[in-house]
């Protein structure tokens, strides 16, 4: 075990929700997790609310694993949580899912970094030589490590094992999520992997490439502009899905060519002055929403779909003199930065477009086997009875949707019967993990648990808009990928009974 694993050393500050004397590090008993040492497991009781205690660090890779448990109302249920961007974890999900009475674990993956989206504090242990330790722990390691852990100490803290287990997250945490299903199938009866940070490395090339167009281009649109180029696309698209309600809900029927509006001009919301769209601003928005091109130019990775908002992948600066600089989604570029160029301080803005393919293929090369999380093999997962739910915006701004309808239509090419235990979610107008004018799942670990404990598969997913438009909460069902919600064409389009789902549009 050394040679393949050093020493993975494993400091859980374990909190509890309430009060009893089986809350003490003495009475827990020490979870064995094969290839880590235990270094110290403290438990604190803590009433209504939890803090944390500090504890050692070390020379190894040491992951601080954060467990809650429910005093009282435990619903037999452990639940593992993800993180977002560079976290793995997300100490912020666990009140509400011990107040729902679930027994939850996160971890933050050894790096103890709180930035999501700067991995510069532990990337690298000197220029040129990446931390594989750590980034193996992002990868995949650290959330099987705290799944067993956290199951231990679960157990020992009850008296008895979970019932059924089950992992939540969306982004990052919809990444651990499928790796679970691909790596560790028997950690999880079943998976809420909302908009997967999957097929990362081709991810990361579609999430800088906007900032490598506009430096290219020599272009940078005011944010104004991006704006009015998706209003007119949502003019030209929202009502091909048979309701006009401004939402894009079938972008695949969407020919809304960039080009038309060369010449036109648009007011800028931002200051109410009018202008003119440009070639510039076609050849640019063209380029981003075609994504990533191979070095002969065909299409390499996807982009994000028209009426998606550009601000998160192409973020622009306009100074008071009217110039406008294009800036990088940090992410993505500190991706590139630390780990492609193994240079925290490199400058991603010479990147051309004649180097930009290589550039995918050393990240390829390099971390598919560690962090690339596109098997779609789920055989293992499927076997064991195991169950995915998938939903996600279909104008998720960072994560590209045909991404996750290509991985679901490889894992379908493998298994016809992918339906009996992997179902796929789009919701028109809502963005990364939530937000926008669109139809946000209601309760989706509950319809994944139907589907685990009774069997009961979700048909749908029942979903509502974030906010009353109106004085009224909208409602709609999602439909599984690849059917479509459609309007029947009477009835009220805020209530979901209006809609049925059609294999298309
Ligand atoms: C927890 O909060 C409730 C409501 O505020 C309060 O009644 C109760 O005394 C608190 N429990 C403890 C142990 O502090
Ligand atoms: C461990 O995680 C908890 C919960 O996120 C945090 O409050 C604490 O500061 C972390 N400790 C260390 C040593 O990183
Ligand atoms: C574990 O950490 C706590 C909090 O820092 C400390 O008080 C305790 O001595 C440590 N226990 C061991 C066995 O190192
Ligand atoms: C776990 O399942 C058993 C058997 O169905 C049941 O008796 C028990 O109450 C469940 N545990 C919890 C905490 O719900
Ligand atoms: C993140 O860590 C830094 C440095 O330790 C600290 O100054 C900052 O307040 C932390 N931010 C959050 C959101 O916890
Ligand atoms: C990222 O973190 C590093 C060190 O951890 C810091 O020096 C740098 O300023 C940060 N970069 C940004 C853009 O915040
Ligand atoms: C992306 O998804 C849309 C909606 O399903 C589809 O119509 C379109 O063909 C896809 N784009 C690519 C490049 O596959
Ligand atoms: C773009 O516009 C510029 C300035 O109006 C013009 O010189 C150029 O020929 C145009 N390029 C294309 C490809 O239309
Ligand atoms: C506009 O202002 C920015 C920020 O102050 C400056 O960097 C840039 O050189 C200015 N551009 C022009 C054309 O003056
Ligand atoms: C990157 O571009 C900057 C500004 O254009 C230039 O000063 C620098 O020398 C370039 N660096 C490399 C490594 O090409
Ligand atoms: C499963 O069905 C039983 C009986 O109808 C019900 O009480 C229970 O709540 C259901 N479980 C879930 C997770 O919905
Ligand atoms: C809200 O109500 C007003 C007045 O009845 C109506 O004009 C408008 O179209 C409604 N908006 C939506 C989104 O239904």
């Amino acid at each position: 075990m050394k040679n393949l694993w050093p020493l993975l050393c494993i400091s859980p500050w374990v909190h509890a929700a309430a009060t009893v004397d089986s809350c003490t590090s003495a009475a827990i008993a020490t979870p064995v997790v094969p290839g880590a040492l235990i270094t110290n497991l403290t438990a604190d009781v803590v009433n209504n609310y939890s803090i944390s205690i500090t504890g050692e660090s070390n020379n190894w890779p040491a992951q601080n694993i954060t467990v809650w448990l429910p005093l009282t109302g435990w619903n037999g249920i452990f639940l593992g949580v993800g993180g977002g961007g560079f976290l793995a974890g997300s100490p912020s999900s666990l009140a509400p899912a011990v107040q729902r009475g679930y027994a939850a674990v996160s971890t933050d993956a050894g790096h103890r970094s709180n930035s999501t989206s700067n991995a510069t504090s532990w990337a690298l242990v000197s220029n040129g030589n990446v931390n594989q330790y750590l980034l193996l722990d992002f990868g995949s390691r650290s959330v099987h490590d705290m799944t067993v852990l956290g199951k231990a100490v679960t157990t020992s803290f009850y008296g008895s094992a979970p019932n059924y287990s089950y992992w939540q997250g969306c982004s990052t945490g919809g990444r651990q999520g499928m790796m679970e299903a691909q790596r560790y199938p028997d950690d999880y009866d079943g998976i809420v992997a909302g908009a997967p940070a999957i097929q990362w490395n081709d991810l990361q090339a579609a999430q800088q490439w906007p900032f490598t167009v506009m430096i290219n281009e020599g272009y940078a649109p005011p944010q104004c502009e991006f704006d009015a180029v998706n209003a007119a696309a949502i003019a030209a698209c929202d009502g091909l899905d048979g309701l006009e309600d401004g939402i894009i809900a079938a972008p695949g029927l969407c020919d809304f060519n960039p080009a038309s509006l060369v010449g036109k001009t648009y007011t800028c919301d931002s200051d109410g002055s009018q202008r003119q769209f440009s070639n510039k601003t076609a050849t640019v928005v063209e380029k981003i929403w075609q994504g990533p091109v191979t070095a002969n130019g065909s299409n390499a990775w996807y982009g994000i779909l028209p009426g998606t908002n550009f601000s998160s992948l192409a973020p622009t600066e306009t100074f008071a003199n009217g110039t406008t600089i294009p800036q990088p989604f940090a992410i993505s570029d500190n991706w590139y930065r630390n780990f492609l160029f193994k240079d925290p301080n490199y400058n991603t803005s010479n990147i051309t477009y004649g180097q930009f393919p290589a550039l995918t293929h050393q990240s390829h090369q390099e971390y598919d086997s560690v962090i690339g999380t596109a098997d779609p093999d789920l055989s293992a997962y499927k076997a064991r009875g195991g169950k995915i739910l998938t939903w996600q915006g279909l104008a998720d701004y960072l994560i590209m949707p045909n991404g996750t309808m290509h991985y679901y239509d490889q894992v379908a090419a493998l298994d016809p019967m992918v339906t009996d235990f992997y179902r796929v979610f789009f919701a028109p107008g809502v963005g990364h993990c939530g937000g926008g004018f669109g139809y946000v799942p209601v309760d989706i670990l509950t319809a994944l648990r139907r589907w685990v404990e009774n069997g009961t598969a979700p048909g749908v997913l029942a979903a509502a808009t974030s906010f009353a438009v109106n004085g009224t909460i909208r409602t709609q069902n999602l439909c599984p990928y690849p059917s479509v919600s459609k309007y029947i064409g009477s009835g009220d389009p805020a209530q979901a009974a209006s809609f049925t789902c059609e294999s298309s549009f």
